[in-house]
């Protein structure tokens, strides 16, 4: 299996571009479900998960054709309405696939994606939803078997708590519904935006985008028609990178990016010590004269991104004091901690909170990673350890990041793909 080997202590310099946003890419794709042709979807990222994605939309009936990063689709020839476990089990966004299927066919079944590293992860939240909307749903046999004979209806939806995959499931649902849907604490984040600023392109009447409170009018079943698509800048790639750039004190400059989805980040490292020049699409990260440390509490966005937490985490053992890290998503989202400690982190675990002891010598070592964002922190503190850092099953770094290897020597450091 692949590993990176890094050799640390080398300072960044330079500039990379960011890559189209995999959370984005992946609610676009399971949204031509619902589209009656064919069309382009450009700024895709190289990684893993898209190609998965994709797979399982051909395995349902989907024609593409992948050149680069840009994607001709046609999914209007699904006649298929099972999503198997065999790609699903590989994926958790699968579940994408519920609501357009349900909401176009009035009937599907989709594998349960199972628990993952990072927590439980249930998705009885679109189950309520889609409930809501007169589906019945039932649980056979790992699979979720939704019906709603005469389609889905609209109705209020209300989330206990905010879900960004529900949210995505039950706006795409709402679009093919009988009536209109009122969507109650609703997620906010960038993805889910340009979710229902694409559906509004092809004439869905959406009102509220990008507040916490959606009113769609649903089409009765009838497909709609889309432009061309340009999938928005990855944040969570962007914010890694402006970690790379602080962890080695370095000026980079990432350009394709969209500042203002990373406004908590950027304030974050502001706190930190760091200062910016910052322009319409580009972003320059510039040496701190004194790192400091923070404290930081994960939520939704615009907060403090979740996907965020294990970088900032390597970062603070580099930083001067003691930082607090509260985890308020994912129960289990701490599983980067073990391997830190083990390259010489001093972080203390109470429940969800790490207590992150600065200036620590970190030394290189053999680690493993554990999930696609706890991959990326090791990464990050292996830039800055002493000697060489194997960072092995980076199958997860490949889900999510395109050519981050590439990516970071372009900036300097000294990191090569091993294959082993
Ligand atoms: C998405 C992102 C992931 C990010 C997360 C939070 C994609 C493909 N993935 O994941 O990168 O870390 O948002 O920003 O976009 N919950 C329930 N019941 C449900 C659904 C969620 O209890 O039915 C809980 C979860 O356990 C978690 C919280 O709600 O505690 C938020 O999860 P959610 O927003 O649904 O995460 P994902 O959409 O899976």
């Amino acid at each position: 299996m692949d590993f990176l080997e890094i050799k640390g202590g080398k300072k960044l310099d330079g500039e990379i571009d960011i890559s189209g946003a995999k959370n984005a890419a992946l609610p676009l794709l399971a949204c031509t479900i619902l589209f009656e042709n064919e069309l382009n979807i450009t700024n895709l990222p190289k990684v893993a998960d898209i190609l998965t994605f994709l797979k399982l939309l051909e395995n349902l009936g989907s024609k593409y054709e992948l050149k680069d990063t840009t994607l001709k689709i046609n999914s209007s020839h699904i006649t298929k309405t099972v999503a198997k476990y065999d790609i699903v089990r590989k994926m958790r966004a699968s579940i994408l696939t519920l609501g357009p299927l349900l909401a176009r066919f009035g009937y599907c079944e989709v594998s349960l994606p199972g628990g993952c590293a990072i927590g439980q992860r249930p998705i009885d939240l679109h189950l309520k939803a889609l409930e809501m909307m007169g589906a019945t749903i039932e649980i056979k046999q790992g699979y979720v078997i939704a019906t709603a004979k005469d389609g889905l209806k609209g109705t209020t939806v209300i989330f206990d708590k905010i879900t960004v995959t529900g949210s995505e499931n039950i706006i795409m649902a709402a679009a093919l519904a009988k009536g209109s849907t009122k969507i109650i604490n609703v997620a906010k984040e960038p993805e889910v935006v340009q979710l229902c600023e694409v559906l509004r392109e092809c004439g869905v009447e959406i009102d509220g985008i990008g507040s916490n409170e959606l009113h769609i009018k649903g089409t009765n079943q009838k497909l709609l028609n889309s432009k061309d698509i340009k999938v928005i800048p990855d944040r969570i790639e962007a914010g890694t990178y402006l970690c790379a750039g602080a962890i080695t004190n370095s000026k980079i400059t990432l350009n394709r990016v969209n500042h203002v989805h990373l406004v908590s980040v950027i304030l974050k490292l502001q706190e930190m010590g760091f200062d910016f020049d910052i322009s319409e699409d580009s972003i320059t990260i510039k040496p701190a004269s004194k790192m400091v440390h923070t404290n930081i509490a994960t939520t939704e966005y615009p907060g403090f991104p979740t996907d965020m937490q294990a970088q900032f985490m390597a970062l603070c053992t580099q930083v001067q004091g003691t930082s607090v890290i509260e985890e308020r998503l994912f129960e289990n989202r701490f599983m980067h901690v073990s391997e830190l400690q083990r390259m010489g982190a001093d972080i203390k675990l109470n429940k969800n909170i790490a207590t992150v002891k600065g200036e620590c010598i970190l030394n290189g070592a053999d680690v493993m990673a554990t999930d696609l964002r706890a991959s990326s922190a090791l990464v990050l503190a292996a830039l800055v350890a002493n000697g060489t850092t194997n960072v092995h099953r980076i199958y997860h770094l490949d889900r999510g990041y395109e050519n981050l290897e590439g990516k970071l020597q372009k900036l300097g450091a000294d990191i090569k793909r091993v294959s082993s």
